[in-house]
């Protein structure tokens, strides 16, 4: 992070609270952090979850790799330094978005452990649930929709997760997802199945 240069500056605090908010809505507010390899499925997997939870009248909302850096993170490349910036904003992001009720998915490779350990730290104990997408590389590679590995083994892409830049699978996530062979109808109810029994959300939800 860079240096704090925002002194002398006080914390507002809301009548409306959190607690408030997740009463409004009739489900808890929790982040559910996707990560994995680019192509794992990823951003797939959270928009299929959050329909489903849509669909159940919960308030949610998707933060996706590739949207958040044409803006909020269009100043960032793909070094280590600035792939930590970027998880270090989605996670402030996030944060605020717990603050205001939401179930928030976030789907990025953020590929790095201590990153992803950043963002567990910024919260309470409970709000992060860390849902790995694993899929072995061969079957990201082979389906590479963005044509990204072909460019990545050619050498025009530079620093690229899993072929010149590492990606550190989660030793203790909440949840591992077989996104490489599993359906994505089963992949989205093992995530609901666990909402349920967080008490995220409710059975008759
Ligand atoms: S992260 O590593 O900083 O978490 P993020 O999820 O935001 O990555 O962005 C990943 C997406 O950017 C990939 O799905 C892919 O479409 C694109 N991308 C472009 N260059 C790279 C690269 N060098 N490594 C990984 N992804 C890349």
């Amino acid at each position: 992070m860079t240096d704090k240069k925002s002194s002398n500056t006080v914390w507002h605090h809301a009548t409306v609270t959190r607690e408030r908010r997740e009463k409004q809505h009739a489900h808890k507010s929790v982040i559910l952090w996707f990560t994995g390899l680019s192509g794992a499925g990823k951003s797939t997997l959270a928009h299929s979850v959050e329909e489903k939870l849509h669909q159940l009248g919960a308030s949610t909302y998707v933060l996706d790799g590739d949207n958040v850096r044409h803006g909020l993170c269009g100043d960032l490349s793909f070094s280590a330094a600035d792939r930590k910036e970027n998880v270090r904003r989605i996670g402030q992001v996030a944060k605020l978005f717990i603050e205001s009720g939401v179930i928030i998915l976030t789907a990025f490779i953020s590929p790095f452990k201590s990153d992803r350990q950043m963002v567990r730290n910024m919260v309470q104990h409970g709000d992060f649930i860390e849902i790995y997408c694993d899929s072995p590389i061969e079957v990201c590679e082979q389906r590479d929709i963005k044509g990204l590995y072909q460019k990545a083994r050619n050498g025009e892409v530079k620093e690229f997760t899993g072929i010149s830049s590492p990606y550190e699978a989660p030793p203790n996530p909440e949840l591992v997802v077989q996104t490489g062979s599993d359906s994505l109808e089963k992949c989205t109810s093992d995530i609901l199945k666990l909402l349920i029994e967080r008490n995220i959300i409710s059975n008759n939800q």
